[in-house]
């Protein structure tokens, strides 16, 4: 969460900051700011603001100041409020930074040095400026090495001092910092989306290491002072960003790229018709010896993980636990050797998913990432990683990571059944002819968007709405009811339908319209009958089914016939659905469906 970066180089450092901030800006944006050292007088001007990176292109705008050398930030509120002066840089003394994590002992700290008097923000980051400007005698390194030996928590820190012009100093523990040469400078940032294609190799800043740019140089030293010798990684990832091309929202553009990026996930894991993971590299042997299996993700990746549950429950009758990440280690999870556990995430930063797997790791269990983000921390701290084909993710509810999340799973769920000896060739064949027809399905549902357009109106002035189906249909709304919840604010509950009659049908009445979800043919009738509870109590109904499921249409509101897949593919074609339903609500009720509200895409708090 938030976005840091720094340049030092030749060029104009305000477009360098701005431009990097907005590429950043997924990581929050309730706030954002730059520090920069000025040209002309030799001094660190701040200028900050509440709002977007464009509130603080104006901001700038009407008080220009140029230089070569700065650092930036955009801002998830943790500690304090969203205000201008909670916003980052924060300036004490010689010390202007800017931090993404969270200081958990900043109140102590103020209190223990006396901090006080020197603040006005309420955030923990100006206490960590304060304590780097108390420790500060001219030497940086000893300065940044005393102060953090004193923070608990997580930190990102990037700093410049008013008396060593156009150098930046950062150091970090478990917060990410990435560096690289840049044309005419070098530069830093949460993460490479920032340095969008400027740069073609990039270093992970080790933790607890001091990072010194220069315009020429980048160079880290250990907590000894000692010159270390930066590791570099080419950027296999494209950090140039096209634009939302002919769509008004990158969410729709990314939703309509699903047929495409599902079938390259697919391609490489598919030879000779053959289910593998070869390409990744993870052997048979982790497959062949784990005797339970464990998610550990949060939001829509974890949603990901309990559809892949369903597949391994029914297809490898393995027990398979799916637990949110920032809950896992105060659960006593059963992980033994034994365990393969798998940790989802787009972004791989996200800090409840990292320490988990972490903490996995530690009870020994063999771990299986799967990412999207290439390189990312938790791609780093994984036994094995599958990369999924989906590309940059720039809104921020996640629609393609999720499906080409599925796409991966299921691969890895076929394969285990290969080498465990449950799928013969016959058995294979069929579930890759299932897997391979998903991308059709899915675009198959994207053509006919203008139809959940209309049922999308239905929605608009809801306060309360309830997603109900069974079994794997549950699994698929629980992610459809937070793409409706988080991006059009209307209040969703995903809900098993067999368990609403157990209280929560008593916030059931005309004004709750309800989406359900009939995929499964197995329970179809149970289904249908969950369906004529709720409409006896005045619920309007919009029906998502599978065709071919037999049903009187005229009993429901809107009806919506998902193209026929095997009932286990059915997540594809009825995420496409829900997605766009989502989508087309937020749209009408004119919001900002890229960026809602107290939201962030990377989550690197705990
Ligand atoms: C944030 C994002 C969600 C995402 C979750 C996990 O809350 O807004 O879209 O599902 O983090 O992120 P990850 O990058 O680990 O998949």
């Amino acid at each position: 969460m938030c976005g840091i970066v720094g340049y030092t180089g030749k060029q104009n450092v305000e477009k360098q900051i701005l431009d990097a901030l907005e590429l950043l800006e997924y990581r929050g944006y309730d706030s954002a700011g730059m520090a920069i050292m000025d040209d002309l007088t030799g001094q660190i001007q701040v200028r900050k603001c509440a709002g977007r990176v464009s509130d603080l292109r104006n901001v700038w705008c009407q008080n220009l100041v140029s230089g070569r050398c700065g650092i930036g930030h955009t801002r998830w509120a943790t500690h304090g409020g969203v205000c201008d002066e909670n916003a980052h840089p924060h300036r004490v003394g010689r010390i202007t930074l800017v931090h993404n994590g969270i200081i958990e002992n900043y109140e102590a700290l103020k209190d223990h040095f006396g901090l006080a008097d020197q603040l006005v923000s309420e955030t923990d980051t100006e206490v960590v400026a304060a304590l780097l400007n108390h420790f500060y005698t001219g030497d940086p390194h000893q300065a940044l090495v005393e102060t953090v030996k004193w923070l608990k928590g997580t930190f990102a820190l990037v700093v410049i001092f008013e008396d060593i012009p156009n150098v930046i100093f950062a150091i970090r523990n478990v917060s990410p910092i990435v560096a690289a040469y840049h044309k005419n400078g070098t530069m830093l940032a949460s993460d490479v989306a920032a340095l969008g294609g400027q740069a073609d190799r990039y270093l992970v800043v080790p933790e607890y290491h001091v990072v010194e740019l220069h315009q020429d140089a980048i160079q880290i030293y250990d907590m000894e002072d000692r010159l270390c010798e930066p590791e570099f990684l080419e950027i296999d990832w494209d950090t140039t960003r096209d634009g939302k091309g002919q769509y008004p929202f990158y969410m729709e553009k990314e939703i309509m790229e699903q047929p495409e990026v599902i079938e390259k996930t697919l391609s490489s894991r598919l030879v000779d018709g053959h289910l593998s993971l070869e390409a990744d590299g993870v052997p048979d042997e982790v497959l062949k010896a784990c005797e339970r299996i464990c998610v550990v993700a949060c939001g829509t990746a974890m949603h990901a993980g309990l559809v892949a549950q369903n597949m391994v429950r029914s297809i490898l009758r393995m027990p398979m636990d799916v637990e949110y990440a920032s809950e896992f280690m105060y659960m006593d999870p059963v992980i033994d050797e034994k365990t393969l556990v798998l940790a989802i995430s787009q972004s791989g930063e996200t800090i409840d998913t990292l320490e988990a797997l972490k903490y996995a790791r530690r009870q020994g269990a063999k771990s299986i990432a799967v990412i999207n983000v290439k390189g990312s921390s938790i791609a780093r701290e994984s036994d094995y990683v599958m990369y999924t084909a989906a590309g940059p993710e720039i809104a921020v509810a996640s629609t393609k990571a999720y499906t080409t999340q599925l796409a991966a799973l299921f691969v890895l769920v076929g394969r285990m059944a290969v080498v465990r000896g449950v799928f013969d060739e016959a058995a294979e064949k069929t579930f890759v002819n299932g897997l391979v027809q998903a991308p059709e399905a899915m675009q198959k549902v994207l053509d006919r968007r203008e139809e959940i357009h209309h049922i999308a109106r239905g929605l608009l002035e809801a306060k309360d709405a309830f997603m109900i189906g069974r079994g794997l249909d549950y699994s698929i709304l629980l992610e459809g009811a937070l793409k409706l919840k988080e991006i059009s604010y209307i209040h969703t509950e995903a809900y098993a339908s067999g368990e609403l009659k157990h209280g929560t049908i008593a916030l059931i009445t005309e004004k709750t319209p309800v989406v359900a979800l009939v995929t499964q043919e197995r329970i179809r009738d149970k289904e249908l009958s969950n369906i004529r509870e709720v409409q006896s109590r005045g619920a309007s109904v919009v029906l998502l089914v599978k065709d071919g499921i037999k049903l009187n249409q005229e009993d429901y509101d809107h009806v919506f016939m998902l193209p026929a897949m095997a009932d286990g593919m059915m997540p594809f074609p009825a995420s496409a659905a829900l997605q766009l339903l989502a989508y087309y609500v937020s749209m009408d009720r004119g919001l900002d469906v890229d960026k809602p509200r107290n939201l962030a895409k990377v989550v690197t708090v705990e």
